[in-house]
């Protein structure tokens, strides 16, 4: 199914809500999004946005709530966060190779040269302290690499600078900014298309940490077991899923840069100012009749839960397959993607500096500075146990363990501008141990006064059974 095919399904389970009332682009269609995202409302779909072609939409927030994720992947509404993380883990290492088809409905419209005007599309502005609007939020970078058949995916965002160019951020920790430091190094342009739409999968994918080197198409389409179609682009040699809604071609030259920023990002925050970044400049535009752009207007919390459910499959697997006895994990998006929780049987010492550091260690998981260990009668998905944990189990002086010198996200709302912030330096990372000491005898455990933990059975299940009956 493409996105249209899930929507479809989502409006009539209430999941989605079509918005047919005039909405403005300028800071009206964020406040929507946002509004929604904070209270888990149904995605917004805004059918008639101020100044943009007729027909044509903006999708919000899709990615705002698990429940939608679930649909997306296939599963029932109601799956909890940890069969979330469960399906990742068992999913995301599947590979099928796409399938190319000679011609594709995300080319039912052309626009080339000086015909291209991007702003057709109901491009927002989304944060009153955004730089300019941005059309690259929900969109999916394609580029190869230079000296091998790897294409790479990835999201990445872009602020329009006029009709037929955008700004774009490739991280430089991340795929897409390693292959284009390839180019700047041999001084050539990076061929660069970015799409919107598909399969909703291509999103999760595309934001996800896929292993150096494997093309994220695959992914998409081994989780699905059947092969992402693709057309060819009209005027690069890139290729992007037949069914997409829009579709920008064109090319990125690593010499050119020009301010980009501000842009309210996912700690909730406005953090980086304005910055000079590659500008990605258009030869052609592709779109379906009445093309839907899908976006999002991150805040706090998140209205993006992808890269959290990503990073906590890869950090599990990584737990587990070193060993570790760990038993769950979570990455709260109220932590604003800067804390992983973990749940473990810690049955000899060291374990807490073991999590922390395999964290640590993962691709996208060095960007958590802050770990916190708690012992398994703890949901780390729930975060008024975990609360409770860190203010009565982690003793300040013993289980509070500091480690300068590590890198953090760019976008860490705490770190001083300056030479390097670009690459997350100046801050560092915590651990916070609020795991019993092992040292201590069963008998020395305080044992948390809750109902699940404390009593018998049999009296659990009476009084459950009973709930209605004595107005509970
Ligand atoms: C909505 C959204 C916006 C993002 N914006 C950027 C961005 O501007 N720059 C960036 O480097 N990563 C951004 N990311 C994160 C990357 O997409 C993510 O780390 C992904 O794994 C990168 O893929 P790659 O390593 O294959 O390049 C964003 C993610 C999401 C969900």
């Amino acid at each position: 199914m493409d996105l249209r095919g899930y929507l479809a399904m989502m409006v009539e389970e209430g999941l989605v809500t079509k918005i047919e009332d005039s909405v403005d682009w300028y800071l009206e269609a964020g406040a929507i999004m946002r509004y929604a995202a904070e209270r888990k409302s149904p995605a917004p779909w805004m059918m008639n946005v101020k100044d943009s072609m007729k027909g044509s939409s903006l999708l919000g927030s899709l990615y705002a709530t698990y429940e939608r994720l679930a649909v997306i992947f296939g599963l029932p509404r109601d799956t909890g966060y940890h069969d979330l993380v469960t399906f990742y883990q068992q999913n995301f290492g599947k590979r099928l190779k796409p399938e190319i088809v000679p011609s594709g409905i995300c080319q039912q419209n052309v626009m080339i040269g000086d015909e291209i005007d991007i702003l057709k599309f109901p491009v927002p502005l989304l944060h009153p302290q955004d730089g300019g609007r941005y059309i690259g939020t929900l969109n999916i970078g394609v580029c190869k690499d230079l000296d091998s058949e790897w294409v790479n995916w990835g999201t990445y965002r872009g602020m329009v600078h006029d009709r037929r160019s955008t700004g774009i951020w490739l991280g430089a920790l991340n795929h897409g900014g390693y292959i284009l430091s390839k180019y700047q190094r041999e001084k050539r342009v990076m061929e660069y298309a970015q799409f919107y739409g598909g399969d909703p999968l291509c999103n999760i994918v595309a934001a996800s940490g896929i292993p150096f080197g494997v093309s994220e198409v695959e992914v998409v389409g081994g989780i699905r077991n059947r092969p992402v179609e693709l057309v060819k682009c009209k005027t690069v040699d890139l290729y992007v899923p037949a069914d997409a809604e829009i579709v920008l071609e064109g090319t990125i030259d690593p010499a050119e840069v020009e301010d980009e920023g501000p842009f309210g990002e996912y700690p909730g925050y406005v953090v980086a100012g304005v910055i000079k970044r590659p500008v990605f400049r258009l030869s052609a535009v592709t779109y379906r009749d009445n093309p839907i752009l899908p976006s999002t207007c991150l805040g706090f919390p998140t209205d993006e839960l992808i890269w959290g459910l990503s990073v906590a499959g890869n950090v599990k697997t990584a737990l587990t397959t070193a060993g570790i006895p760990i038993s769950r994990l979570c990455i709260p998006e109220q932590a604003g993607w800067h804390a992983a929780i973990v749940s473990t049987r810690t049955p000899f010492a060291g374990i807490p500096q073991l999590i922390a550091s395999t964290v640590w260690m993962d691709r996208n998981g060095r960007y958590f500075p802050y770990v916190i260990v708690v012992n398994d009668d703890i949901d780390p998905a729930n975060l008024e146990e975990v609360f409770h944990a860190i203010c009565t189990k982690c003793n300040p002086v013993k289980g509070v363990h500091v480690y300068p010198g590590h890198i953090n996200s760019p976008l860490s709302p705490y770190l001083s501008r300056g030479e390097f912030k670009e690459l997350g330096h100046g801050g560092g990372n915590i651990l916070l141990d609020c795991t019993w000491p092992v040292t201590w005898k069963r008998d020395e455990i305080p044992e948390r006064l809750a109902f699940d933990n404390l009593y018998p059975e049999p009296i659990k299940e009476r009084i459950i059974a009973n709930t209605a009956r004595w107005g509970l």
